[in-house]
């Protein structure tokens, strides 16, 4: 079934690619959203936390079992346990989840950047003007469909390298750009410092589960986790790449682009609104809404504006493309089809959900299902319900079926694995009993069980 795998040259040429498939809108649009909402300091706090331990050990397991495996998400946990084949399969399915309403937002990103191109920057820093945009029917739908069709494009096209080298050298500039708009609302804007304190000092009195369960989700979504993405990448990898610094350095660069991301909209937040609470707990329009009106205040901010929606839509094509790419090689495999087939099928589930989520915020604004707008309920599944469900599963899998030291020798192929004492301690007794309660306090919560 699997081709003879191509592998990454060089030592950075791994951490670059899968960093550039995890940084993407989870950085720049979800993370801030979310540490506003649930508190600031503390979410970033329990964030932090969540990666060097959980987070760290989930991606090694999964680094690991696609090296030692050397195949991707299905074929690894089949090949090392029958029973366990299911594991791939729900792994699999969360792409399917994200990818639509991720071009949903992809589409937000090209019309955003649209407008600061054809000079409607000023209109576009209105209060009402996102809510008004997403509220109408055709545009955001020819947006979302325009923005996943460039996606189907290149993945048909295989054409995915041109942008990857475009994205790279995007990536530095972006991050520069983000820097730099916080820097400037932090010194130039009243109360702009406020913000700066609510997102740097942990306030205990704000922390309750549900921050937990957003920190964990959001860890999952930013670092690609619990989707079978990386165990794929580990497939790609050389013996010789330690695992255990791979997995730090992509740690690290995801968790610095979302804190500087949310540098650069919380303190902005403050500074529009007095701090008000109602303003943080926007949601997924927050950026939307904030960098307008930065941009409106800046000299220039018209081309800066431009310059930063068309680096954000570089960061998301790249992830889209990842995202469509692994659901496609799934039915590649799995389905006898050729590619362009596969594609297409793909576009069309794609668009049916996605359809869904943008038509939530306008034709079915009054839907609520659990208490969820569309969009936000698929966020909801993947990100609360799937991803926890399947971290569980893979630690139970490494904990007690295949045994920790199984991925430890792998690991130690290429080195000494310094915090082996800690990835054991994770995987076989934190990491179970923590996704287990995350799963049922999220599910619970949203069922209006139990209030947390
Ligand atoms: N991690 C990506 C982001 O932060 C989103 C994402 C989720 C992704 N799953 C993925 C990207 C799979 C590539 C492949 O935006």
């Amino acid at each position: 079934m699997e081709k003879k795998r191509s592998t990454f040259t060089g030592k950075v040429g791994f951490v670059l690619a899968a960093a550039g498939s995890a940084v993407g809108l989870g950085n720049i649009w979800r993370f801030p959203y979310l540490a506003a909402k649930y508190g600031g300091g503390i979410f970033l706090l329990v964030y932090i936390l969540l990666a060097v331990t959980f987070g760290f050990s989930l991606m090694v397991a999964e680094i690991a079992l696609g090296r030692k495996t050397r195949l991707s998400a299905i074929g690894a946990f089949s090949s090392l346990s029958r029973r366990f084949s299911f594991l791939g399969y729900l792994a699999s399915a969360v792409p399917v989840i994200i990818l639509p309403y991720y071009c949903v937002i992809g589409g937000w990103v090209m019309k955003y950047l649209a407008g600061f191109v054809t000079g409607s920057s000023a209109a576009m820093a209105g209060d009402a003007y996102f809510n008004t945009y997403i509220g109408g029917t055709w545009e955001p739908v020819g947006w979302f469909l325009l923005f996943m069709g460039i996606t189907a494009v290149i993945v048909l096209l295989g054409v995915e390298k041109g942008i990857e080298k475009v994205s790279k050298f995007m990536m530095p500039v972006l991050i520069v750009l983000i820097l730099g708009i916080a820097v400037y609302t932090i010194c130039t804007m009243d109360g702009a410092l406020d913000g700066v304190v609510y997102y740097l000092r942990p306030d205990f009195s704000k922390f309750s589960v549900m921050t937990v369960v957003a920190a964990m989700g959001q860890m999952f979504y930013s670092m690609s986790l619990s989707m079978g993405i990386m165990i794929t990448f580990g497939s790609y990898m050389k013996r010789d790449i330690r695992v255990e610094k791979s997995a730090k350095q992509i740690e690290l660069f995801d968790t610095g682009v979302a804190f500087l991301a949310g540098l650069m909209i919380i303190p902005a937040v403050f500074a529009f609104s007095g701090g008000d609470e109602a303003a943080l707990g926007q949601g997924p329009g927050l950026m939307f809404v904030t960098l307008p009106k930065i941009f409106a205040s800046m000299p220039a901010g018209g081309i800066i504006g431009a310059a930063f929606f068309l680096m954000v839509l570089f960061a998301a094509l790249t992830s889209a493309i990842s995202l469509m790419e692994t659901i496609v090689s799934i039915f590649l495999d799995k389905l006898a089809m050729t590619r362009k087939a596969a594609c297409l099928l793909v576009f069309g589930i794609c668009t049916a959900l996605g359809l869904l989520s943008c038509l939530g915020y306008s034709v079915w604004s009054g839907v609520r299902i659990i208490g969820m707008q569309i969009l936000d309920l698929f966020d909801f599944l993947s990100n609360s319900v799937c991803m926890p469900l399947v971290a569980f599963a893979t630690c139970l899998f490494v904990g007690y079926v295949i045994k920790p030291q199984t991925l430890i020798a792998e690991i130690e192929k290429s080195g000494p694995f310094r915090e082996k004492r800690l990835f054991c301690v994770m995987v076989k007794y934190v990491a179970p009993v923590f996704t287990l309660l995350i799963l049922l306090s999220s599910v619970l919560d949203v069922l209006g069980i139990v209030k947390i």
